[in-house]
Formats: structure tokens, C-alpha cells, sequence
């Protein structure tokens, strides 16, 4: 079997499916229309930024396939230090949408995230606390065998299947797959979503580290 093709897997189950709505909750999300969900998906960055600092004490970061950057740098603002590491070389983007007031903020042309330019691989993890992967891809496999072999944290969303090592049979979804293969090496995985609509549902494994 190839390691690539994305889209030819069964969607990811729900916070519903995994527990993690009350239901009441499952009723509020079900009133919420489908286009305020999506158009929450640019918020992903902040949505995820404050679920970190809600979570984790400020420590070492690595937005692992973090793309352009806005997550490490709003991550800076909460006082984690943050690297990009990303084989493909991206600009912070000028300016973003705050979630709060929904207003238009510039990101200052002398910002800029600290960035390795080049594909993750779990050796890279000695220098870091805590790992973050956001729809990133190639990476996800990386991370598991990182948190093991380097006692660091993770937080991981997944998305496509693109790039990995080994992958799931034809019929098995992504993100159960991965989180079987997390706790089949005796990774604790714990389980969140984001309010969002599309790929929203992530785990989190606490490593001795931070
Ligand atoms: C779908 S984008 C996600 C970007 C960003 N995290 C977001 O949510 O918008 C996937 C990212 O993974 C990066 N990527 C691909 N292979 C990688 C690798 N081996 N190591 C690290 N990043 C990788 C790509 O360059 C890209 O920026």
C-alpha cells in the first residue's frame, strides 16, 4: 500500500463520537448552522493558541508543519517560546482577524517566529517541550515516536494522510488508527476539539516534559 493519497480514508469520528459532548452541548452544536462552523475554521490558529495556554504551562514549543506561523506567534504572545518547523518556507501573514473583538490585527512587519526550515524528525525533539501538529502532514508518526523516545508532550490535530511512514488499511480512519498506534506503545492519549467545522477533533499525550 502507498503511504499517500489523503482523502480515500473514512472521516475522523466527532467530539460526539469520542465522548466529549454533553447533551446538551450536542444539542447547541446542532443548532449552530453549518456556515457559522466553517467560517470558525480561520480562527483555528487563536482557537487552538488559548487551548494551549489553557492546558500547558508556558514552555518550549515546536509548531511542527506550522506553515506560516501565526500559530507560534500567537503563542509568543501567551509566553511560550515557539519554532516553526517546516520544510517550505513561509512569511507570517500581515495582518488576522481577532476572534474577541472581530477586529483586523496587524501582525508588525519586525515580527518573526524562529523557524527550522526543514521536515520534522524525532530527534528534533530534545530541544522542545512540547510539540504541536495542526493539519500538519508527513509528520504525524514522527511525533509518536518523538514523544516515546524524548519524554516531551504533544498536541496533535490530524488531517490528511499525506506523506506518513506506514498507514491505515483501506476502511480504518486516520485519527483512530493513530491514537490505536499511540496506545499500543503505552502512550497515554487524551482526547479535545475545537469549535470548528472539519477536522476539528485532536489528542494530547502529557510526556515528562514540560
Ligand atoms: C495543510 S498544511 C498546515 C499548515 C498549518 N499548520 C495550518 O493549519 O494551516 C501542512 C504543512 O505541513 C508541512 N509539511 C509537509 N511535510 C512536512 C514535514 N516532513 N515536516 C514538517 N512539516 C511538513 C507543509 O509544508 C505545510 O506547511
Amino acid at each position: 500500500m502507498t503511504p499517500q493519497g489523503g482523502h480515500k480514508y473514512p472521516h475522523p469520528p466527532s467530539p460526539a463520537d469520542l465522548g466529549l459532548l454533553s447533551d446538551a452541548d450536542a444539542g447547541a452544536a446542532r443548532r449552530r448552522t453549518g456556515a457559522d462552523l466553517t467560517r470558525m475554521k480561520k480562527f483555528r490558529f487563536q482557537l487552538l493558541a488559548e487551548w494551549i495556554g489553557a492546558n500547558f504551562p508556558p514552555c518550549a514549543v515546536a509548531d511542527v508543519g506550522g506553515g506560516k506561523g501565526l500559530l507560534a506567534y500567537l503563542l509568543q504572545g501567551a509566553g511560550f517560546s515557539c519554532t516553526v518547523i517546516d520544510p517550505v518556507d513561509q512569511a507570517l501573514p500581515d495582518k488576522y482577524r481577532d476572534l474577541a473583538s472581530g477586529r483586523q490585527l496587524k501582525v508588525p512587519a519586525s515580527a518573526s517566529v524562529p523557524r527550522l526550515t526543514r521536515e520534522f524528525r524525532a530527534g528534533l525533539a530534545e530541544r522542545f517541550d512540547l510539540l504541536v501538529a495542526l493539519h500538519a502532514h508527513g509528520v504525524n508518526l514522527q511525533i509518536l515516536d518523538a514523544v516515546r523516545d524524548h519524554g516531551v508532550s504533544c498536541v496533535v490535530l490530524p488531517c490528511c494522510v499525506i506523506g506518513e511512514p506506514s498507514v491505515p488499511e483501506i476502511g480504518l480512519d486516520w485519527f483512530t488508527w493513530l491514537t490505536d498506534e499511540a496506545r499500543e506503545s503505552g502512550l497515554p492519549v487524551e482526547y479535545f476539539y475545537l469549535n470548528f467545522k472539519g477536522q476539528n477533533v485532536g489528542f494530547y499525550i502529557r510526556g515528562k516534559r514540560p
